[in-house]
């Protein structure tokens, strides 16, 4: 994604409007059964939802997943909120066409998400790196994914995006990871 988008991301955060991230892999992802891992109030699921997905989208909030679930109602659309907690959640094996996960650090799940997708399938994964200490030192490094982590975590997968932006004297939120990666087509169920 290009510096402009980014900062596009950055300045015009609206609660309810998906990540720019997400729309522009759209036309690369196949339709079907979709996962929002970490899905706030909603923006990306119901977006989902309203391309076609089926969307189950996850938060620990059980008022975020509430305001998700009526986000959806009000245009038209349904996504099955579920309220949990991704420390211990288990993602059932060959399910999803599709799952994403953005402005959220879900380490603990990396096997599980790719595990998670059938073949064919797609991540989307957009979120913030450990540049963004020297942006805003107050920002928690245990929210932080690594530089390249990404790039490891999801090796066995078929990696067509990957970017690491640093955007330094702007605001906050702004060293991105960004990835788009597919489950190859194979029988082989990965790492198992
Ligand atoms: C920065 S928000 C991002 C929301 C959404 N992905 C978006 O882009 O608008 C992070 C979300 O993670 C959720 N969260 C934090 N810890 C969690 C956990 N252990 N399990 C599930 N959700 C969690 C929070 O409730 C919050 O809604």
């Amino acid at each position: 994604m290009s510096d402009s988008l980014i900062l596009k991301e950055i300045k015009e955060y609206y609660w309810d409007q998906p990540v720019p991230f997400l729309v522009e892999q759209l036309p690369r992802l196949r339709n079907g059964r979709a996962l929002d891992l970490a899905m706030g109030e909603g923006r990306n699921a119901v977006y989902l939802a309203e391309q076609g997905f089926t969307v189950d989208a996850v938060d620990l909030s059980e008022k975020a997943v509430r305001k998700g679930m009526a986000l959806a109602h009000g245009r038209g659309v349904s996504i099955n909120g579920i309220v949990a907690d991704l420390d211990h959640y288990r993602i059932p094996p060959d399910r999803y066409d599709l799952i994403c996960c953005f402005f959220f650090l879900a380490r603990p799940l990396f096997s599980e998400i790719a595990k998670g997708l059938r073949p064919g399938g797609a991540l989307v994964y957009q979120s913030v790196t450990t540049e963004e200490l020297k942006i805003n030192p107050t920002f928690r490094r245990e929210w932080c994914l690594e530089q390249n982590e990404l790039l490891h975590a999801f090796r066995d997968l078929r990696i067509l995006v990957y970017h690491e932006s640093s955007l330094r004297g702007t605001t906050s939120h702004s060293a991105l990871a960004s990835l788009l990666a597919i489950r190859p087509d194979s029988s082989e169920p990965i790492g198992r």
